[in-house]
């Protein structure tokens, strides 16, 4: 087990490059399953999640080959199942985009139920039901989804509520279905487009993705293809905030600067410099903001796995701001690490109130989650002192060498070996 340990104060400067997007690459890599043929993946993060949808594959029986550190070769043609037990699924919560992917190759799939990150009530009402509108029966038995159809026939599906997951699990399902398949109130975020830029790239008819509404014409065969995953706009996002949080001058480089759109009106906002150019956004502070009102919605909105990155730095910005957590029920758990550090803020339901106050002071916390953990590194690198961050394992899911990457650009912070309860006995 490891803890980061944090010395705050230093101002963050020069470049940092953006990794591949996790939440496309979660996607994609279950997606290979549609055709029984070699796809080249590139720009693949080096993040566990992403390994371990890797693993998934490869338990399955595919071929995996890495070409190098970012790029992996997917043969699914030695899959032979569409079954995947607990132990496999309850490492990531992704793992139930292999429901729609295994539907999509056998119209059949039996699915343990996935894992991630606790925040709140997570349903999968609107994964069911877009695959029982494709012809599906859909139960749930044992903790296991069980899918099945004679075959899959297109159809409208109108989701009640914005989901990403929903929205790829029914693409995942449609692109092989008989017929048209019409998503309306589909998401939009960035993953999503990069799917249905992929499930094309595999010979699939999507149409309309980073819209309202998605069409599929269903096709009866997917071939392989070689594609490169977009740059993470939550990575690259994180990193913004950092380097204003710590009054620094950061290069950001690899990001679609479309995809950062609210993140940098935000941060402009609070009085923050952002410098928009092709593939890199420069972001400039002197440490001081204005406060805001921020409202977390699904894309083009403010992003919700940045909502918590975000309020860190609003925990020292000049006046009372306000966040409203738009997507998830309970995403304000990281409060009480932020409190810790000095940080004044009142919860209540989905609403957060932060009386910014003059500095935060660094303290022993935990990452909560992935996003949480993201937050309380940067909450480290501001505050003046020490902090020691535990379960990190949370936040190797999604940052790819964050430790490195954040040391290139001055921060002061390592990794330490916990000692285990037994190392002390032994030490004793
Ligand atoms: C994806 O989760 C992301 N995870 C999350 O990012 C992200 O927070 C979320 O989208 C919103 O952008 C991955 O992509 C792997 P949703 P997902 O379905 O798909 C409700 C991170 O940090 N809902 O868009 O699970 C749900 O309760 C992770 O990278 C239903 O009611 O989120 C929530 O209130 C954390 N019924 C809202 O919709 C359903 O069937 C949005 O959830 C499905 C969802």
């Amino acid at each position: 087990m490891e803890k980061l340990v944090i010395h705050g104060g230093n101002r963050l400067s020069g470049e940092v490059e953006i990794s591949g997007a996790k939440n496309a690459a979660v996607a994609i890599i279950p997606a290979t399953l549609l055709a029984q043929d070699v796809c080249r993946i590139e720009n693949i993060p080096n993040i566990s999640d992403v390994s371990c949808m890797i693993r998934i594959l490869s338990q399955m029986g595919a071929q995996i080959r890495y070409i190098n550190k970012h790029t992996i070769e997917i043969n699914t043609k030695t899959v032979n199942s569409y079954i995947v037990p607990h132990e496999m699924t309850k490492q990531l919560r992704a793992s139930y985009y292999l429901i729609g992917a295994l539907l999509g190759r056998y119209s059949r799939a039996k699915v343990a139920l996935p894992g991630g990150c606790n925040f709140g009530v997570r349903p999968i009402d609107l994964h069911i039901k877009g695959f029982e509108l494709l012809g599906a029966t859909a139960t749930v038995e044992n903790a296991m989804i069980n899918a099945a159809a004679d075959h899959l026939t297109g159809s409208p599906i109108y989701m009640d509520k914005v989901s990403v997951g929903a929205t790829i699990n029914v693409m995942l399902a449609a692109v092989k279905a008989r017929g048209l398949t019409i998503i309306e109130n589909a998401a939009k975020e960035p993953h999503i487009v990069d799917l249905a830029n992929f499930l094309n790239a595999m010979g699939a008819d999507v149409r309309g993705a980073g819209t309202d509404v998605i069409k599929i014409h269903g096709v009866s065969n997917l071939h392989g293809c070689t594609y490169a995953i977009i740059p993470d706009q939550i990575e690259a996002g994180t990193y913004m905030v950092a380097a204003a949080a710590t009054g620094g001058d950061v290069l950001v480089k690899n990001v679609i600067p479309k995809h950062l759109e609210s993140i940098t009106a935000k941060l402009l906002e609070c009085g923050v410099s952002v410098t928009e150019y092709d593939d890199s956004v420069r972001v400039q502070s002197d440490g001081k903001f204005k406060k805001i009102n921020l409202k977390t919605m699904p894309h083009p909105g403010f992003p919700t796995d940045m909502q918590p990155q975000m309020a860190v730095l609003l925990s020292v910005a000049d006046g009372t701001s306000l966040v409203s957590e738009g997507v998830w029920d309970n995403r304000f758990k990281y409060i009480d690490q932020l409190v810790r550090m000095g940080a004044k803020v009142q919860v209540d339901g989905t609403m957060a109130v932060f009386e910014g106050v003059e500095e935060l002071t660094g303290a022993p916390v935990k990452a909560d989650d992935l996003r949480a953990g993201a937050a309380m590194i940067i909450a480290g690198l501001m505050a003046r002192g020490t902090t020691e961050v535990e379960d990190i394992i949370y936040i190797d899911r999604g940052y790819e060498d964050y430790v490195e990457k954040l040391r290139n650009m001055g921060a002061d912070i390592y990794r330490k070996e916990i000692l285990q309860q037994n190392d002390v006995e032994s030490v004793g």
